[in-house]
Formats: C-alpha cells, structure tokens, sequence
C-alpha cells in the first residue's frame, strides 16, 4: 500500500511508521504466554456485569494470595449463574514469590488476550492459570493441549527415546503419588552421545493419582506425535504437563533448600521455537500461527517501507535525518523469556 502513495506523501509514510513501532513496542512490552487458548466456544461474559466483577476480584484475590506456599491455588468467587472458578498453579521448583508475580502476570495477560471469555486458559514457563464459569476443580482435563518443541533430533534416536521413556515412566509415578498439595517429579538421567536427558512432569494436585496418572500417560504419548525423537518439547494440558530437554530447566535445589534469599534464576535463553497444536482430537486452534504471521507480514511491509523511504532520501538528499535505519533493529528478537 506504501508504495502507491505520491511523493508528496512521506510524512504520511513517517506517521504509519510511527504508528507500526508504537505498535509493536505495545505488543512486546509485557511478556507473551508459552501458549494460551481463549475457549470462544464456552460463552461470553458482557463489560461490567457481575461475571466480570466477579472474575476480577477473584484473579486479584488469587495472585495476591500470600498464605499459599506450595505453589496451587483454586478459588471460586460468585454465585449461581455468576460464578467463576480459578486454578492458579506454578511449577514445582518456583518459590511463592515468583509464583505469585507469575499469576499476577498471567491475570493481565489473559483477560486482555482473551477480553470478554467466560473461559481461558494460559501458560508461562514458571505458572498456568485458568478459569471458567464451570466447576473446574478436582476434574481430569486432558484437552486442549499445546506443544512447543525444537526442530533438532537426538543423534542417536533410538536409544535417547528408549532412555527418555524410562525417566518419565519413573518421574510419572513419582509426580502422581504426591500428594494434595503437590503433584510434581522432575529428574535427570545420562543419555546417549554423553547427553544428559532433563525431565519434568506435573499435575494439578486437586486430581487423584489415578488421575494424575492418565493424564500424564496421554501426555507421554503425545510426545509421538510432535515430539518423537527430539531433544527439547513441552506438552500442556489443562490437568498436566511435561517438558524434556537437554539443557537443565528446573532448579533440582528447590525441596532441598526451601528458602534462599531471592535467588531468581535468570530467563531461560531465546531459543528457536517451533509451535503448534494438535487438530481434531485434541480440539486446539492453531493461535501461534494466527499471531507469527500478520507480524511477519508487518515485518516484510515495514521493512519494505524503509527501503522505499532510504530510495527516496538517496535521490532526493533529505536532510531530516529520521532514524529508519536504525530502527530496524528494534525488530530484533526482545522477547523476554517465560
Ligand atoms: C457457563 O456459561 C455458558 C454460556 O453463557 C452457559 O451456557 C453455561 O450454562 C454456563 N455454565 C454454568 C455451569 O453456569
Ligand atoms: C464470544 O466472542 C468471540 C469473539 O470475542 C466470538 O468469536 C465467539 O463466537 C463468542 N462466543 C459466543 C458463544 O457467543
Ligand atoms: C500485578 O500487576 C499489576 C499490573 O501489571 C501491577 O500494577 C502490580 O504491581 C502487580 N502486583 C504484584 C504484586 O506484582
Ligand atoms: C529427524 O528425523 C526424522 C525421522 O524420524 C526425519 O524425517 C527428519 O527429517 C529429521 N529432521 C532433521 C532436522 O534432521
Ligand atoms: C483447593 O485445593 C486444596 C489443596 O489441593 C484442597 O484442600 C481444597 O479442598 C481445594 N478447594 C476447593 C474449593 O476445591
Ligand atoms: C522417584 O522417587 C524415588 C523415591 O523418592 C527416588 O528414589 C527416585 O530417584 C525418583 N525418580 C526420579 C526419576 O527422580
Ligand atoms: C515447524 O514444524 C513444521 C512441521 O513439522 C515444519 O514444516 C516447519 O518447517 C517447522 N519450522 C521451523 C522454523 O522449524
């Protein structure tokens, strides 16, 4: 469209530019989700009615929430028709401070991503929140799930599979024989190639252990389905989840030591991403797509725009110096981790 306009027309060109960063620096000011679904299907709440109220004093109540230490929280505020049930629930290894500022982030994240849902559900590294206006609490939910894996295969496949099924075949009967409080097992094991197999799995512990259990069994198994024969990949669901890497993720000190003095671990490095969901089954849309590629788009047409406006400063000597150039570096990856 910028490269249709009159020459006359490059303040105009400078304004959209102006508008496209404000943009964009808008969108990356607050970290983004590892993955969220908004359950459009689940019913709408309208702008101020006692759902909404109702939905804000409880995630506030939630995230503010100083008495919970062991990481979970399930609240409920309202009544009848106007009820609205939450899970908070961070990992295992995070300490109730960070636990705390990582709902705190999740309940401005999701309400503005998902304005209006009755229902939604959002994850970061370090916590997922949910909630909806059905009874949510002590429910096995499988669905929907979200996967986040790295394209690079193990390089002996076979066997990291076979030494990676044997850790989480371990680490699920030690997640899901926690108790009420904390369903969560994480542990490393030597693999193939002198790597070391990272693992992590996770419950809401609101659920039983056989619960726990099939929750985590459909987990593992879905690792076949995105996952097979790589060397990183997270798989989410609202009732468990799993992460396996070969770089360590989680504090292993973290039982061990209960209270050393904020020692924040720093954001995991940026790394090169591949996500999705699954299709039919497992009732997921594809949302990541949906967000990468109008950004893409936005990219390629404002990188396009500078070039036009450099053509033109070139021929026609401007001596407004406006920082197009380096602006381009603001497109950069910033992504704060988790
Ligand atoms: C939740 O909201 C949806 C849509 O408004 C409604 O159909 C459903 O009955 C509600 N569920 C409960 C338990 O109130
Ligand atoms: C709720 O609103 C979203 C858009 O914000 C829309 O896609 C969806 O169909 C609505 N759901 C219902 C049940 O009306
Ligand atoms: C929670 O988030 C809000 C909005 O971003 C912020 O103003 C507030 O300081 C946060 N509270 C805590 C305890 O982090
Ligand atoms: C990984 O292995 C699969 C076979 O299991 C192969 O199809 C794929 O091309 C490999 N990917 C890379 C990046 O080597
Ligand atoms: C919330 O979770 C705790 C710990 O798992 C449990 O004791 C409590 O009964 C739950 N509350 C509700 C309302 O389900
Ligand atoms: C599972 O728990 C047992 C008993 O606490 C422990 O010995 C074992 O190392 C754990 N397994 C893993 C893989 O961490
Ligand atoms: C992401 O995964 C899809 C499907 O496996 C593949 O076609 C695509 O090339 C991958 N993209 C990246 C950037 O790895």
């Amino acid at each position: 469209m910028a490269m249709a306009m009159a020459p006359s027309s490059s303040r105009v060109i400078s304004l959209l530019l102006c508008l496209l960063f404000t943009l964009i620096s808008h969108i990356t000011a607050q970290p983004s989700f590892l993955y969220h679904f908004c359950m459009n299907d689940k019913g709408n709440y309208t702008e101020n009615s006692a759902y909404h109220t109702n939905l804000n004093t409880l995630l506030s109540t939630l995230s503010s929430n100083t008495e919970v230490d062991y990481g979970f929280y399930n609240f409920s505020q309202g009544q009848g028709s106007d009820k609205v049930n939450a899970i908070g629930m961070c990992r295992g290894d995070v300490k109730p401070e960070s636990c705390r500022s990582c709902l705190n982030d999740s309940r401005v994240l999701l309400m503005h991503r998902c304005p209006n849902q009755k229902e939604a559900i959002g994850w970061y590294d370090n916590c997922m929140l949910r909630y909806s206006n059905r009874s949510i609490f002590d429910t096995m939910e499988p669905d929907p799930t979200y996967f986040l894996w790295v394209g690079i295969n193990a390089t002996d496949m076979n066997q990291f599979i076979q030494v990676l099924r044997n850790l989480l075949e371990s680490l699920r009967t030690n997640a899901s024989s926690g108790d009420s409080l904390k369903k969560y097992a994480a542990g490393s094991t030597a693999g193939p190639s002198f790597q070391t197999i990272f693992a992590l799995l996770q419950c809401t512990p609101d659920l039983s252990e056989q619960e726990c259990d099939d929750c985590l069994v459909r987990a593992i198994s879905n690792i076949n389905d995105r996952c097979y024969g790589l060397t990183k990949c997270r798989i989410g669901k609202p009732s468990c989840n799993l992460r396996f890497d070969t770089s360590p993720f989680y504090d292993s000190t973290a039982d061990a030591s209960p209270s050393s003095p904020s020692k924040e671990s720093p954001p995991p490095p940026v790394t090169n991403t591949n996500a999705t969901s699954t299709k039919g089954k497992s009732n997921s849309t594809g949302i990541v797509i949906a967000v990468v590629v109008p950004i893409f788009v936005v990219l390629v047409l404002l990188i396009s725009v500078c070039i036009f406006i450099r053509a033109r400063k070139r021929k026609r000597s401007f001596h407004n110096h406006n920082d197009t150039n380096n602006n381009i570096s603001y497109w950069l990856p910033t992504k704060k981790g988790g």
